[in-house]
């Protein structure tokens, strides 16, 4: 099993490199920010509840993120998971910590993309995604081949988030710095942290990731 959480603000690139390590090493993407967007479409009270705290920028409860987290854990049969965005409490890496001991597993690598804010109101105010395939794309820095269309799987379904504006990221950011960045010394001490430079090109910033998890697996 190899079992990563990739660490960082909104609009680091872990959505970007959670799929890139799907793809090239067959591991299950755990996106809680994902897993929130569908229960928004699926009409439950789950998700009008979450529609509201995810538009503000604000976190969505403990309860709720671990009980989603838990479930996948349970229902997935896998090579190992990457945890994109989750967790991002102190509560939440208790929580996973008990789940992955539980069931005999543990994590091999926490990974801090590390990004300055400036940047991150540049990614987030340009990102859109297929909302067919979930892949990532950026006005600038990564558009598609022929305009409105997505690359990989040819949908013309291709949306912006609700949480995407100034407000909103600035609420984001505040949420990360008071509750998600206490996780950086959490790791740290337990001595599952590495850090890479986020702002480096998508392609740099993967072999970097690739370099952490070759040095993890072979220690
Ligand atoms: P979530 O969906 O997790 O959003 P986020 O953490 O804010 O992260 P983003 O998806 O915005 O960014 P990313 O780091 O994945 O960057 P991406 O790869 O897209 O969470 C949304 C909300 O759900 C939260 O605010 C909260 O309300 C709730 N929530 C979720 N999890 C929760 C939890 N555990 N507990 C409580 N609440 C929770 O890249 C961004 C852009 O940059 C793209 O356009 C991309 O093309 C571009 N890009 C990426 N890498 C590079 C690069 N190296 N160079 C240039 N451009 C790049």
């Amino acid at each position: 099993m190899t079992n990563i959480i990739l660490l960082g603000p909104p609009g680091a690139g872990k959505g970007t490199q959670a799929r890139r390590l799907v793809e090239e090493r067959g591991l299950v993407q755990l996106s809680t920010g994902d897993m929130l967007r569908e229960a928004q479409t699926s009409g439950t009270e789950m998700g009008r509840k979450v529609a509201a705290v995810m538009a503000a920028g604000q976190l969505v409860t403990d309860e709720i993120v671990i009980g989603l987290i838990e479930e996948k854990l349970k229902a997935a049969k896998a090579k190992g998971f990457i945890f994109d965005g989750f967790p991002r409490t102190l509560a939440q890496a208790d929580a996973l910590g008990a789940l992955l001991k539980r069931s005999g597993q543990a994590l091999d690598a926490v990974i801090e993309m590390r990004v300055d804010d400036e940047a991150l109101v540049d990614r987030i105010s340009g990102r859109f995604t297929c909302g067919n395939c979930g892949e990532v794309y950026h006005d600038r820095t990564k558009s598609t081949a022929k305009p409105g269309v997505c690359d990989v799987c040819g949908s013309a379904d291709l949306r912006r988030r609700a949480d995407d504006n100034a407000e909103s990221l600035k609420q984001r950011l505040m949420e990360y710095y008071k509750k998600t960045s206490p996780l950086i010394g959490y790791y740290y001490a337990t001595g599952d942290l590495s850090t890479v430079d986020g702002l480096a090109e998508i392609d740099a910033v993967a072999k970097s990731i690739a370099d952490v998890l070759d040095k993890a697996k072979g220690a």
